[in-house]
């Protein structure tokens, strides 16, 4: 069974007074502990995809099945209980939370609100998921803005793994960092997917990266699905006008690396 099915997902909005699809008709699905990745040019819809898999905005049509779950069906406590298996790590964790909170109430609220642990074995929770991803534990008492961005994509992993998740949706999450801290943090991933089986909605602009850490791809043109299949296989040999237009973007060095 797969943990995330996507099914005819399609999204409209206004450009211009006339209604476009932002997600037209997309389909795929994510098994347990695979990394599917989305790619495309910018403007495609991928981050799009995201906000409605994490049900952030509400589709036009299609179906979204989480964990063999109607997920668009779900409200309340229902509601509440899936969202602490599907997580998200975005771009720009200066942007997703609070600068001034300390990490430590970065990674309090998810056992918090879920009611993971009480509050006497949490400061030990949150040493354990520093730890986990690689940090300091001393990191616990510094503010979000404080800290490298690197450490705070890796807080932003702990924060997501705080839960338990069986899918994590990783937008650009490795985008604005420099190649060695990227590295780094994909490591991390890989890892981290390995030892709890966690899937990945893995989304980047990076076919590179995405050669480096994904099972399958789909490469998204104008909102819809141009191709799809094993990473490798569509990297080495793209069919769609699009996936040749990005593959030959990219660095050579990258795309004939074995
Ligand atoms: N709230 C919105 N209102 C109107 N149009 C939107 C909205 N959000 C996205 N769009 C449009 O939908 C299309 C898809 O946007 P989306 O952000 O999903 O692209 P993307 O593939 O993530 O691009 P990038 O690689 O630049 O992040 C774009 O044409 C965008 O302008
Ligand atoms: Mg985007």
């Amino acid at each position: 069974m797969s943990v995330l099915a996507v099914t005819n997902l399609t999204k409209r909005y206004h450009r211009g007074g006339k209604p476009f699809a932002a997600v037209d008709e997309v389909s795929f699905d994510v098994g347990p502990a695979e990394t599917l990745a989305l790619a495309g040019p910018s403007g495609s819809g991928k981050s799009t995809i995201a906000r409605l898999v994490l049900r952030l905005i509400e589709p036009d049509a299609g179906r979204i099945d989480f964990e063999g779950a109607n997920f668009l069906a779900l409200s309340g406590a229902a509601l509440r209980a899936r969202r602490a298996r599907l997580q998200m790590v975005f771009q720009d964790p200066l942007a997703a939370f609070n600068p001034r909170a300390t990490v430590a109430r970065v990674l309090d609220d998810p056992l918090r609100i879920h009611g993971i642990a009480p509050r006497s074995e949490r400061p030990h929770r949150i040493a354990a998921l520093l730890e986990r991803v690689g940090l300091d534990t001393g990191l616990a008492a510094r503010a979000i803005h404080e800290i490298s961005g690197g450490q705070r994509q890796r807080v932003a992993i702990a924060r997501a793994i705080a839960t338990r998740p069986s899918l994590i949706v990783l937008d650009e999450a490795v985008s604005a960092l420099d190649v060695s801290v990227r590295g780094q943090i994909l490591e991390l991933l890989l890892d981290l997917q390995r030892q709890e089986r966690i899937a990945y909605l893995f989304i980047s602009h990076d076919l590179g990266v995405i050669r480096a850490v994904a099972d399958r791809v789909v490469i998204l043109d104008a909102g819809r699905i141009a191709e799809s299949g094993d990473a490798r296989a569509v990297i080495a040999d793209p069919q769609s006008a699009v996936g040749k237009a990005l593959v030959a973007a990219m660095p050579k060095l990258i795309r004939n690396r074995p």
